[in-house]
């Protein structure tokens, strides 16, 4: 027998892997250029050069004990070197004592709530989210707490949050850039955030979680959440930055002037411990030594988010141009967003319903996939375009 809880979880599965599924399974019939798959968030670029040539060196020059436990927070060499990056990158000075190594930004987070969570604390959400989340915070018998960003924007509704928040509130997490909307949070909007905790008795951390920072076009700069909160716990990967979503590596960083550093770094890392991943991989601790300051070729992904909107708006569908991420947040035409993915499907489109992100009414697109496929999928959008009776561009 499996426990309740979780064969609850296995009856609910994933929207997200039903779609990649069903785009297999489609695939395995019409062949792989017939589909366009924009349900799964796979990086598709290669990770950089700093990469390859890092684990060419390690493994060349082989050191005693590289593949053997080290402190549950990780190399000391490897936090110096995140803390000096994160310094580097905001006004905001970090120390290596305040980084924990993880297992990807879900290792990251899990860490943290684990840390930070006793059962039926509450974790606000912003919707739409990353859905994950839900299952990061019942792991730890937290309650999720869902409060609706604004209309349009997809920015935080301070407002709402206010309401949202009890004594029992523990923490908010926040994404930018976000995903699935492409949303980049502005510094008046952290402000904002770090004001109203700053008016509770209570401690409320500030759970960012990151992974998406480096991803941003229109030649900005994602604002640097350690300026401006201070009950700050970053999450962060290079999953996405490095396209390493295998290797498994992230860190938490506790903000400098959070009121709990003290006790919450070794929380974190010895729930890091607990869980079952003792220490972040080693080899690739070492390696994104050498990769600190590399990044994927983001104009890459902005050329994918230009050619996707482009046909996507002009087959007449509606939605924000993503300012970072790789992902497109789409209207539904359909008041069902379930019924409308079913509709795509049929003509071979493969889209994630808003309704896993607890945003009904919209789809998601991936676009971290080849120019090729978002190229052949503008037949397939015009379909389902017409199948809706919508106004498409003429061209
Ligand atoms: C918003 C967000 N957070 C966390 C994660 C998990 O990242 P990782 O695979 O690095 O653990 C993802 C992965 O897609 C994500 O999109």
């Amino acid at each position: 027998m499996i426990s309740n809880r979780m064969s609850e979880k296995l009856k609910a599965g994933s929207l997200i892997r039903k779609m990649f599924e069903e785009g297999n399974r489609l695939k395995s019939i019409y062949g792989e250029d017939k589909v366009f798959d924009f349900s799964i968030g796979n990086p598709d670029v290669e990770p950089p050069f700093e990469v390859t040539s890092g684990l060419k060196d390690l493994i060349n020059n082989p050191t005693p004990g590289m593949h053997g436990y080290m402190s549950n927070s990780g190399y000391l060499s490897t936090r110096q070197a995140v803390a000096n990056k994160l310094t580097r990158s905001g006004h905001t000075a970090f120390s290596a004592d305040s980084i924990c190594m993880t297992v990807g930004a879900a290792g990251a987070m899990n860490a943290t709530l684990r840390a930070i969570l006793d059962p039926d604390d509450e974790v606000i959400l912003l919707a739409p989210f990353f859905m994950e989340y839900r299952q990061y915070i019942d792991n730890h018998f937290g309650k999720a707490v869902i409060v609706p960003t604004d209309a349009g924007t997809f920015l935080p509704n301070i407002d709402r949050i206010s309401e949202a928040i009890t004594p029992r509130t523990k923490a908010i997490i926040i994404n930018s850039p976000n995903n699935p909307t492409g949303a980049m949070y502005p510094a008046s909007t952290l402000e904002a955030i770090n004001t109203l905790v700053a008016s509770y008795e209570h401690v409320i951390h500030i759970i960012s979680d990151e992974p998406y920072r480096e991803l941003v076009f229109d030649g900005q700069e994602a604002v640097s959440t350690q300026d401006y909160i201070d009950n700050l716990i970053i999450c962060y990967s290079w999953s996405k930055s490095l396209s390493l979503p295998g290797e498994r590596i992230g860190y938490t960083a506790v903000g400098p002037r959070h009121p709990d550093l003290d006790v919450l770094v070794p929380a974190i890392t010895m729930a890091n411990r607990i869980l079952g991943s003792v220490n972040a991989p080693a080899l690739f601790q070492k390696v994104i030594e050498k990769a600190m300051d590399a990044k994927v070729d983001v104009a890459l992904y902005e050329n994918r988010r230009n050619l996707l909107y482009d046909i996507v708006t002009s087959s007449g569908f509606t939605c924000q141009k993503p300012q970072g991420a790789f992902y497109l947040f789409v209207k539904s035409p359909d008041t069902d967003d379930m019924v409308f993915s079913q509709v795509c499907a049929r003509h071979n489109l493969l889209v994630v319903p808003g309704s896993a992100f607890s945003m009904p009414g919209y789809f998601r697109l991936a676009f971290c996939v080849s120019e090729s496929t978002i190229k052949g999928s503008s037949v397939a959008f015009r379909a389902v375009s017409e199948h809706y009776g919508l106004n498409p561009a003429q061209s």
